[in-house]
């Protein structure tokens, strides 16, 4: 019952704050430092390693924009020909070592980094959630704050309760988002909206869906809990260098008065979706390892075209990956 009311990891999230002792925020941290202390005695400090998706593999391949890509945006990513794109997919937690199929693996993510005819890079940065369980970077510290006090022995209601009480959409997110059986049969969404701009100057926001060319594949809870530890990060190598792995690059456009403002409210599913071209993943780096460790994916690496929009969460993960990044360098 729990873990489908659990936000974004939580209930894994519960378990670890049991042997976090009552977390103090510094009054002079910024609350990007206060999000990474409260997610380092949630999941423990590991060296070298993420705060969140600690837990990941490298991949290269490539994006093929469309025509119609063309029209929505002037990114020369959409200009053609082809691009070579870094992708890394992860875990949820900061634990380096839960299982694949750990409840609280979910959401999975999936970041990109696209480079450019100009030389430049650009990122996107998805997980497999339909919508966010908070709106802001300090409802995020919040929530998680709520769950390292929460244990089991914590009195009712809980902190947790209490928060969930007045955050519908922390009630409900995490469900959305399930153990797939292998990592290229798994939706990711962006769910922060961004905005194009074309040509003529006209901005439509939008949302990115990356969906599987074979189709989603996803493992009941008891189905994926029995699988190996590691079942889904030893799975992408050897099936994308038999068969690279596709996906479909969509993005769901938004309607005027769509809130771009708010990662916790999903447009309908009856807004248009276009299609901007194929993400295709042909082989996963063999020193992931040590690749990982100097990548770092910012969700406003962007390029002329495409623009950050009103969504307050995108510079709180900014702040956040910034602190994450200064701290796993050390
Ligand atoms: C306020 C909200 C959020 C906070 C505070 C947050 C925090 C973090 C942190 C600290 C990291 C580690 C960054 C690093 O060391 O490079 C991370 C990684 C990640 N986050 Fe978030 N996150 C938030 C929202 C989201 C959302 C909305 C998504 C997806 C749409 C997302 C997807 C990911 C992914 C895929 C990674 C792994 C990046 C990689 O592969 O290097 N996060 N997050």
């Amino acid at each position: 019952m729990r873990s489908k009311t659990i936000p974004y990891a939580l209930a894994a999230s519960v378990a670890f704050a049991v042997a976090a002792a009552n977390p103090v925020l510094a009054e002079e941290a910024t609350t990007a430092e206060q999000t990474i202390n409260v997610m380092n005695k949630l999941f423990g400090t590991h060296p070298g390693k993420r705060a969140n998706h600690a837990k990941g593999v490298v991949a290269e391949g490539s994006f093929t924009p469309s025509a119609e890509a063309t029209r929505l945006s002037k990114a020369s990513l959409f200009q053609g020909p082809a691009v070579p794109v870094t992708i890394r997919f992860s875990d949820a937690t900061g634990v380096p070592t839960i299982a694949d199929g750990a409840a609280n693996a979910n959401p999975h993510g999936m970041s990109l980094k696209f480079k450019l005819v100009d030389g430049s890079d650009m990122d996107v940065v998805l997980n497999s959630l339909a919508y966010f369980p908070v709106a802001t970077g300090e409802e995020f510290r919040d929530l998680l704050k709520a769950v390292s006090e929460s244990g089991p022995d914590a009195k009712k209601p809980t902190a947790l309760e209490n928060f969930v009480a007045t955050h519908p959409a922390a009630a409900t997110a995490g469900a959305t988002a399930k153990s797939p059986s292998s990592l290229a049969r798994q939706t990711y969404n962006g769910v922060n909206a961004f905005v194009f701009v074309d040509r003529d100057g006209k901005r439509q926001p939008y949302r990115f869906r990356f969906v599987p060319v074979q189709g989603e594949e996803i493992l009941s809870p008891e189905e994926a809990g029995k699988r190996e530890p590691d079942y889904l990060m030893a799975e992408i190598g050897p099936r994308v260098a038999k068969e690279p792995a596709k996906f479909r690059v969509l993005a769901q456009l938004a309607e005027a008065g769509d809130p771009t403002n708010d990662a916790t409210k999903p447009w309908p599913d009856s807004r248009k979706t276009v299609d901007l071209g194929t993400l295709t993943v042909t082989k996963a780096v063999p020193n992931s390892a040590e690749v990982e460790k100097s990548l770092l994916f910012m969700p406003n690496a962007l390029t002329d075209g495409i623009e950050v929009s009103d969504d307050p969460l995108i510079d709180a993960r900014v702040q956040a990956y910034a602190v994450s990044f200064g701290r796993r360098s050390q």
